[in-house]
C-alpha cells in the first residue's frame, strides 16, 4: 500500500494511541496524593476521559495507557463495573447507566507499567511491544483539545499522506516557550503544515528557536522506538521525546520527515491549577444541561468580585 506523494510514502492511518499517565501530579498535591491527577473531574468526567474520547473520535480505537504506581483508578474507570451497572439498571437510572458505560466503550483500552519513571520518551518506549511496527499516536493527558476541533484527524491525514511523524504546534507568547518543546520550522507549501528542522526541549528564556510550542499530540513512525532506545537522558535527566524527534528531524532517512500541524483552536491545559479552573468554568458554561444556570450564576458572581 505504498505510493510516492509529496516526498513521503503513503501509509495507513495510525489506529493505536499511547497515553502516558504515570506522572506524579505534584502540582495538584494534596488532591493527587491518593487520586491520579488524570482522574480529577472536569465538570463531571475525569480529564483523561476527554482525551480518550478525542482519540476514539479520530479513529484511534486501541489505547495503551502507560501507567505507574497508584494509577489503578484510571484502569478501573475504563473497565466495566458490573455491580454498579446492575444497581443502576435495577433502579431504572438509565441516563446514569449510559454515562457509566460511555467510559467502558470509548476504546479498546490496554495498559503497561512504566516501572521507574524516566521521562516522557521512556514512557513512549514502554509502548513498543504493544504498538509493534506501525505508526501510532501519543496523547498527553494534561492537554485537552476542544471537542469541536479536528486536530488529531488532521495530523493522522498528514501522517498517512506523507509517511511522516507529525507533532501539534501552538503559537505561544515568548515568555511561555520555556515550558514546552519548541520547534524550528520551514514552510511546506501546505496551509497549516510545516516541516520541523529542529526541536529544543524547554529552551532557556531568550534562546527559543520560535514561538511554536509542541502541545501534547504526536503521531509517530515506529522508527522512533530505536531512536528512543539510544537517546541519552536530557533536560531534567529524563529521556525526552523531544530529543528523539530532534534526531528524526535531523535525518529523514531514519523514519521519514517530521512535520508540524499548526493548531489555531482552543486547547485547555489541565496540568496547571489556574488553567484547570478556567477549563472547568469554560466547559461547564458551555454545557447544554448546566450551562444556562451556571452562566447566570457566574454573571452575578463576577459582579461581586
Ligand atoms: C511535555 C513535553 C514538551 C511538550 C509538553 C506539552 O512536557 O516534554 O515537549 O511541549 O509536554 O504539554 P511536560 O509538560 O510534561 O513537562
Amino acid at each position: 500500500m505504498t505510493a510516492e506523494n509529496q516526498g513521503g510514502t503513503q501509509q495507513r492511518r495510525a489506529v493505536k494511541a499511547v497515553v502516558p499517565v504515570a506522572g506524579l501530579g505534584t502540582r495538584f498535591l494534596p488532591a493527587t496524593k491518593a487520586v491520579p491527577k488524570e482522574m480529577l473531574p472536569v465538570v463531571d468526567r475525569p480529564a483523561i476521559q476527554y482525551v480518550l474520547e478525542e482519540a476514539s473520535g479520530a479513529g484511534l480505537s486501541d489505547v495503551l495507557l502507560v501507567t505507574g504506581s497508584g494509577k489503578g483508578a484510571i484502569e478501573d474507570h475504563f473497565d466495566a463495573a458490573p455491580y454498579l451497572e446492575s444497581r443502576l439498571a435495577a433502579d431504572g437510572k438509565d441516563a446514569l447507566l449510559a454515562s457509566v458505560r460511555e467510559a467502558t466503550g470509548v476504546a479498546d483500552v490496554h495498559s503497561v507499567r512504566q516501572g521507574v519513571p524516566r521521562g516522557l520518551g521512556h514512557a513512549v518506549l514502554c509502548g513498543r511491544e504493544h504498538v509493534g511496527d506501525e505508526p501510532f499516536a501519543v496523547l498527553l493527558g494534561d492537554d485537552l483539545i476542544d471537542a469541536d476541533e479536528d486536530l488529531l484527524s488532521r495530523m493522522l491525514d498528514v501522517q498517512a499522506a506523507r509517511g511522516a511523524s507529525v507533532v501539534a504546534l501552538l503559537e505561544v507568547p515568548a515568555d511561555r516557550t520555556h515550558l514546552y518543546g519548541v520547534a524550528e520550522v520551514e514552510a511546506t507549501g501546505e496551509d497549516g503544515v510545516v516541516r520541523i528542522t529542529g526541536l529544543v526541549e524547554k529552551p532557556e528564556p531568550g534562546t527559543s528557536p520560535s514561538n511554536l510550542a509542541v502541545i501534547g499530540r504526536y503521531v509517530l513512525q515506529p522508527g522512533v522506538f530505536d531512536v528512543l532506545a539510544r537517546t541519552a537522558p536530557g533536560r531534567g535527566n529524563e529521556i525526552q521525546l523531544t530529543d528523539a524527534l530532534e534526531t528524526l528531524a535531523a535525518d529523514e532517512s531514519i523514519a521519514g520527515p517530521v512535520l508540524g500541524v499548526v493548531f489555531r483552536g482552543r486547547r485547555f491545559d489541565t496540568g496547571d491549577k489556574l488553567e484547570y479552573l478556567k477549563t472547568v468554568v469554560t466547559l461547564a458554561s458551555e454545557r447544554d444541561d448546566l450551562g444556562p444556570a451556571f452562566r447566570t450564576w457566574l454573571n452575578d458572581f463576577s459582579k461581586t468580585l
